[in-house]
C-alpha cells in the first residue's frame, strides 16, 4: 500500500513568487524514490499562522491523506511560526519525529538546534514539520523516512504486534 502524502512549503516570498520553492521538491523526489509514498498534494503558503492552520485543517479534512510535511517557519526569525500553526491544529503530539531530527542535525551542525519542529497527528494524519533549506529538509526526512511506513500503518489501524 502506498501512502498518500501532501506537502506544503511555508514561506513569504516563495507564497509572492519572489523566491522559487527548491525545498518542496526536495522533499518530494525523496518520497518519489523510497517507493511507499505517493504524492497526492502540494502547495505553498506565507508564514501567516491562521493560514498555515486553515490548509493543515483542510487538508487533514480530506481524509485520504496519511502524511503532510511542511517545510519552512520552523527557526527564530519573527515569522517563523510554522511550530505554532500546527501545534493549534494537532491533537496527538508525537514528539520522537521532531527529537530525532534534532539530534541526527546536531552531528551535522550545531544550528540544528534552532529549529524548533514539532509532529503530531490530526484524526487520521501526520504532521511533520521540516526546517526550510533544501538541505535541512531533504537531511532530516532521510532521518524519519526509515520510520515512516511502520507509523503510518500504525495510524491507519494496523492490528498486528510490533516487532513481529
Ligand atoms: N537541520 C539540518 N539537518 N541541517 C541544517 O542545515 N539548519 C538549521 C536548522 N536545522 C539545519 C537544520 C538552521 S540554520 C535553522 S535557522 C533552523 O533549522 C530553522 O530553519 P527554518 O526557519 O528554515 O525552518
Amino acid at each position: 500500500m502506498r501512502h498518500r502524502c501532501a506537502i506544503l512549503t511555508i514561506s513569504d516570498r516563495g507564497s509572492r513568487g519572489e523566491r522559487e520553492d527548491l525545498s518542496g521538491p526536495a522533499l518530494k523526489t525523496i518520497l518519489e524514490n523510497h517507493g511507499a509514498f505517493e504524492i497526492a498534494a502540494e502547495g505553498i503558503v506565507s508564514d501567516d499562522p491562521e493560514g498555515i492552520s486553515r490548509k493543515l485543517i483542510a487538508w487533514c479534512d480530506r481524509g485520504d491523506l496519511a502524511l503532510i510535511l511542511t517545510t519552512g517557519g520552523t527557526g527564530f526569525a519573527p515569522r517563523d511560526l510554522a511550530p505554532e500553526a500546527t501545534t493549534a491544529v494537532i491533537e496527538r503530539p508525537a514528539p520522537g519525529f521532531a527529537e530525532a531530527m534534532r539530534a541526527a542535525s546536531l552531528k551535522i551542525t550545531p544550528h540544528a538546534m534552532i529549529s524548533r519542529a514539532v509532529a503530531g497527528i490530526r484524526a487520521s494524519t501526520l504532521i511533520i514539520n521540516f526546517p526550510g533549506s533544501p538541505k535541512a529538509a531533504r537531511e532530516c526526512l532521510e532521518v524519519v523516512l526509515p520510520a515512516l511506513p511502520h507509523a503510518l500503518e500504525k495510524l491507519a489501524g494496523d492490528p498486528s504486534d510490533c516487532g513481529q
